[in-house]
């Protein structure tokens, strides 16, 4: 009896795993099927409105019943709608599709949850200077729980776009200069924001973007032309956008700029050719804002024709320009988009509803108990705060003057200073500007009354008006002081006269980095150096609360002030998470992800450049005749993979298992990495190579490997990179992507510039 139910248990569960086993073979012909369905029933005005993503319009001020948009959804001719915010006001909308559209197809619900929702991280640039990628990943688990609360099932994130010119102000928007930690970072959001499937309540779809190149922009100038050789874009910008695509992006964003003089909203060979021939792209695909409308501008053709090369290039979806609603029926008409090309762009969007489960379910975002339970935890904030103070960079510190001790009189000056509004940075659309702590609230809630906070805003942003005016858009007000400079620099020595200790919080606003955001001018504005030059006449010592959004100048700032810790944008719980770094409660172990120039002429900057054939010989930084400036060296300022801690760390003993490799073998790299000092740390461990000759020119190294470990006072720990022969490869003038036999360096250190080389040879 008993061997008998033991068996009947087994049978069952074969029968469970065989029955499993073949739902989850039978799903994509599950879908299939549901989408022929569909779409037999489907006019070619209904296809074509799923391709429909307008701006929201009088929705978002709550009168969706009777608004412009309101009836497009009633009558089938809208896909999605993004940046509307709240649960009840979503599903409002939701239902005027599934109850009043004729064919109840649930819409999509995107928005720019970027680095978080109401719970906000740092600004990207920031988050990737943790080099932490549970961190990473689990910020963008976050921000999914968050935002699926809230009514939100797409993301216009990640942003994966390489920058190596700070001036281009959504330098602020990406992980930095690097294509190799870029696309690391991008495989972590992406699992981040979809989980395992999409298929749970609190996993959204993810939209990589901006496809492609668009960090590359001439002069950092935002929207600018992009001119860029093949090899370049397949050894270094497009590898991020391969890595979201390779760990399942259900979406992709095409980016403003063109690429070889086509707009990359209507480029055939980057839409159909590379991203779905060559890597096997199968979600779909979105144009940026009027990214569609844009092309007349860019002169190639009125809005009928840039919106039929935009389709049949392989865009999906037109995010505003009216563009696909208003013109591809006539075109089909005359002959110039297929039907087969709506179809297939109408099913690729169905099919991400499909994957979000809002065939089955599409009130599945629309729970609205859940905002109360799941937005803006102290559990979320907690992680954002311990995340936030892994994302600071420590530049300088000399003589210890941090951490500082919970005691006396510590003056916090500068227009920085007390902002809440500023703290989160750019591209926090659900934010509530007027919940974060500013410094100052910050430092006070954590010092309590161990120590006493006076506070001067010290001068203004900047001397001209204006330009404060467009630096502090989008609620985010510095509260521009009507005194003179004069008065306001008084009234700050006046406050930090009996002060132990001056904490300058100077920078960028929130708003001076990000979308239309660039600078060609990246000193510390005007008024602010003057502040911090009389702050250090004072004698007293002053640390730097840097905040800014890309790497700025700090020449003269490095020359002349004893400690700068560099906070980005930290987010919500950015002034806590500053207050712990500054009193040591948190050792700083942020490294750099983007190279920070001595001067703006030096830019584009990054580590990873060619030798040319005029390098510089070992130890000058001038020579007659020799790739380099007369009036500045070629170092930067501070190098990439650069930051400092509250301890010290010491490289020694770098070898290799081998001093050769075959082709099919691979080799170890390791290292003693020690803690010097006299606390716990963090350290960056960074494994470059350099391809010492190749049959086309390498760069003089890249970064292919980190590894992120803490070690006590005293400690030594043995870290090891495994070198393959795919660590190798990189793409030859064919574009095939290979390794070749040679020698190679193999650098390992705490940033780019301070490492220790070992060789091997890579046998044929
Ligand atoms: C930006 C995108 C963003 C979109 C929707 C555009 O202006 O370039 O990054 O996702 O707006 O807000």
């Amino acid at each position: 009896m008993k061997k008998f139910s033991n068996r009947s248990i087994v049978f069952v569960f074969l029968m469970v795993i065989a029955t499993m086993t073949l739902q989850a073979q039978k799903a994509p012909q599950d879908m299939n099927r549901f989408i022929d369905n569909l779409m037999k029933k489907m006019t070619l005005e209904e296809k074509i409105g799923q391709l429909n993503l307008p701006v929201s319009g009088e929705i978002t001020t709550g009168q969706a019943k009777s608004s412009d948009v309101a009836q497009k959804i009633r009558t089938g001719q809208v896909g999605g709608l993004f940046n509307l915010k709240g649960v009840e006001k979503i599903k409002d909308v939701q239902k005027l599709a599934v109850k009043e559209s004729r064919l109840g197809i649930p819409l999509l619900f995107g928005m720019d949850v970027v680095h978080g929702y109401e719970t906000v991280f740092p600004i990207p640039l920031g988050l990737a200077c943790t080099w932490n990628m549970a961190a990473i990943q689990q910020s963008a688990r976050i921000a999914a729980t968050e935002a699926s609360a809230d009514g939100i099932s797409w993301t216009f994130s990640p942003m994966v776009d390489i920058s190596r010119d700070a001036r281009w102000g959504r330098a602020s928007e990406g992980s930095g200069e690097d294509p190799f930690l870029g696309g690391e970072i991008a495989k972590a959001m992406v699992k981040g924001y979809q989980g395992n499937s999409m298929a749970n309540k609190n996993e959204i779809m993810a939209c990589v973007k901006h496809f492609a190149l668009y960090g590359a922009a001439e002069a950092g100038r935002d929207y600018n032309t992009v001119d860029m050789s093949r090899n370049r874009m397949y050894n270094e910008y497009l590898l991020p956008y391969k890595a979201a695509i390779e760990a399942g992006a259900g979406s992709v964003m095409v980016s403003f700029n063109e690429i070889n003089g086509v707009p990359a909203t209507a480029n055939k060979w980057l839409l159909t050719e590379l991203l779905r021939n060559q890597w096997g792209f199968n979600g779909f695909v979105v144009s940026d804002f009027t990214g569609i409308s844009e092309m007349v501008n860019h002169g190639i053709g009125d809005l009928q024709t840039v919106s039929a090369r935009a389709l049949n290039a392989g865009t999906d979806m037109d995010m505003v320009s009216d563009g696909f609603i208003g013109t591809i029926k006539k075109s089909i008409q005359e002959g110039k988009v297929s039907e087969e090309t709506v179809n297939t762009a109408c099913r690729r969007i169905l099919e991400a509803k499909y994957k979000l489960g809002l065939f089955d379910d599409p009130y599945k975002y629309c729970d609205v108990k859940r905002p109360a339970k799941e937005i803006y935890t102290p559990e979320h904030r907690a992680i954002a705060r311990k995340i936030a103070a892994e994302s600071f960079v420590l530049l300088k510190n000399e003589k210890n003057t941090l951490p500082l001790r919970k005691q006396g009189t510590i003056a916090v000056v500068g227009p920085l200073a007390n902002t809440r509004s500023n703290m989160p940075g750019t591209w926090s659309v659900a934010a509530r500007l007027d919940k974060s702590a500013s410094l100052v609230e910050g430092l006070q809630e954590v010092l309590g009354k161990k120590a006493n906070v006076v506070y001067a805003k010290g001068s203004n942003l900047m001397e001209d008006a204006a330009y404060e005016e467009r630096a502090t858009t989008f609620g985010r007000s510095l509260n521009r002081d009507n005194r003179t400079s004069k008065e306001l620099l008084d009234e700050a020595l006046k406050v930090s006269a009996n002060a132990d200790v001056i904490i300058a919080a100077l920078g960028e606003s929130s708003e001076m980095s990000g979308e239309s955001s660039s600078r060609s001018n990246l000193d510390m504005p005007d008024v602010q150096r003057t502040l911090l030059k009389e702050l250090l006449k004072t004698g007293k010592p002053v640390v730097l609360v840097l905040f800014t959004g890309r790497p700025v100048v700090l020449t003269w700032e490095n020359e002349h002030v004893p400690a700068i810790l560099n906070v980005w944008f930290g987010g919500s719980e950015a002034a806590y998470a500053i207050s712990d770094v500054l009193f040591g409660d948190a050792n700083p172990s942020g490294k750099l992800t983007m190279t920070f120039p001595q001067n703006v002429g030096q830019l584009p900057l990054y580590y990873s450049h060619k030798n040319t054939g005029r390098p510089l010989s070992e130890g000058h930084w001038f020579e007659k005749f020799r790739s380099n400036y007369l009036d500045v060296s070629n170092d930067p300022l501070y190098p990439f993979g650069y930051g400092l801690s509250y301890t010290t760390f010491k490289y020694s003993n770098v070898s290799l298992s081998s001093a050769t490799m075959n082709s099919n073998g691979e080799l170890t790299a390791s290292v003693t990495v020690t803690n010097t000092g006299n606390r716990e740390g963090s350290e960056v461990v960074q494994l470059y190579l350099r391809d010492l000759v190749g049959s086309i020119t390498r760069p003089v190294k890249e970064l292919k490997g980190f590894n992120k470990i803490t070690l006590k006072a005293g400690e030594s720990k043995e870290v090891s990179f495994k070198i393959t022969p795919e660590l190798l490869k990189f793409y030859n003038e064919d574009l095939q992507f290979v390794c070749e036999p040679g020698d190679f360096d193999v650098m390992i250190g705490g940033n780019s510039r301070d490492v220790e080389t070992a060789h091997f040879t890579l046998n044929p």
